[in-house]
């Protein structure tokens, strides 16, 4: 969407403070020893309480109300009873939700406890990547430009990225215009960032793989030559200068 008013202004952020919230609270909620059900549940429990909720379950009937990945799972994670967190694991929450008709979106990885199976450096990779990519944002800019930057840094790395999970339009709806705002240049993709539209930018930093592929239980995504995968993302508005970041609350980047 394209914020034209105040009461549009109040009411992304309002939402976006609602995940972002929910993410760093399931973030510190999340232990060796439970299962990823559980920390659905307590995320859920959030939601509701702050009036959202849950975008994957209302837009797609996902079961569950974030989507919680771990280790070689790439994204859409479903939360299950039987899937109990250990140390060093990497795990990656993605909260989105809707607020009084506002739609939000932010996710990131993280490694729960001390980080004995050296996930860290893919995750600050993604996440700094992140920051790089959101801060050359700006209306006029074109979309396959953040997407070579975002393959050009991970390529850096050492890394390399998924191409068929991308970044995207929001506000009104969980997907919205522009539809794919890809993890490398898209030469196809010939459009540009709008100044006020709301967007929701996300990393796909990857070990090994280029492709995600959706699994047995019809939902979650895994590396298609397998490895790891890191991802990062924040709900912005475009502007004429840096954008104005709606889910900072996350504390993602701290
Ligand atoms: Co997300
Ligand atoms: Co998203």
């Amino acid at each position: 969407m394209s914020i034209t008013t105040e009461t549009e202004r109040n009411g992304i952020q309002q939402a976006s403070n609602a995940v972002a919230i929910t993410l760093k609270k399931m973030r510190a909620f999340a232990r060796p020893g439970i299962s990823t059900k559980e920390l659905d549940e307590y995320g859920g429990e959030l939601l509701a309480e702050m009036g959202a909720r849950s975008a994957p379950k209302l837009t797609y009937d996902f079961p569950g109300y974030t989507c919680i990945s771990v280790n070689e799972e790439a994204a859409h994670g479903v939360p299950s009873a039987d899937k109990i967190l250990e140390e060093g694991d990497l795990v990656n929450i993605d909260v989105s939700a809707e607020l009084n008709g506002f739609w939000a979106d932010n996710g990131g990885s993280f490694v729960l406890g001390e980080d004995i199976h050296g996930h860290g450096r893919l995750v600050e990779t993604s996440k700094e990547i992140l920051r790089k990519a959101i801060s050359n944002i700006k209306g006029g800019v074109k979309i396959s430009e953040i997407g070579r930057l975002i393959e050009t840094e991970a390529k850096k790395a050492g890394y390399m990225v998924i191409k068929n999970l991308t970044g995207h339009g929001i506000g009104r709806s969980l997907h919205e215009e522009p539809h794919e705002i890809a993890n490398y240049r898209d030469r196809f993709n010939t459009g540009r960032f709008k100044k006020n539209s709301v967007v929701a930018i996300e990393t796909f930093i990857s070990t090994r793989s280029t492709i995600a592929d959706t699994q047995a239980d019809g939902w979650t995504l895994s590396g298609n030559k397998g490895g790891f995968v890191a991802q990062h993302e924040h709900t912005i508005m475009v502007t004429g200068g840096q954008p104005v970041i709606f889910t900072s609350q996350n504390g993602i980047w701290d």
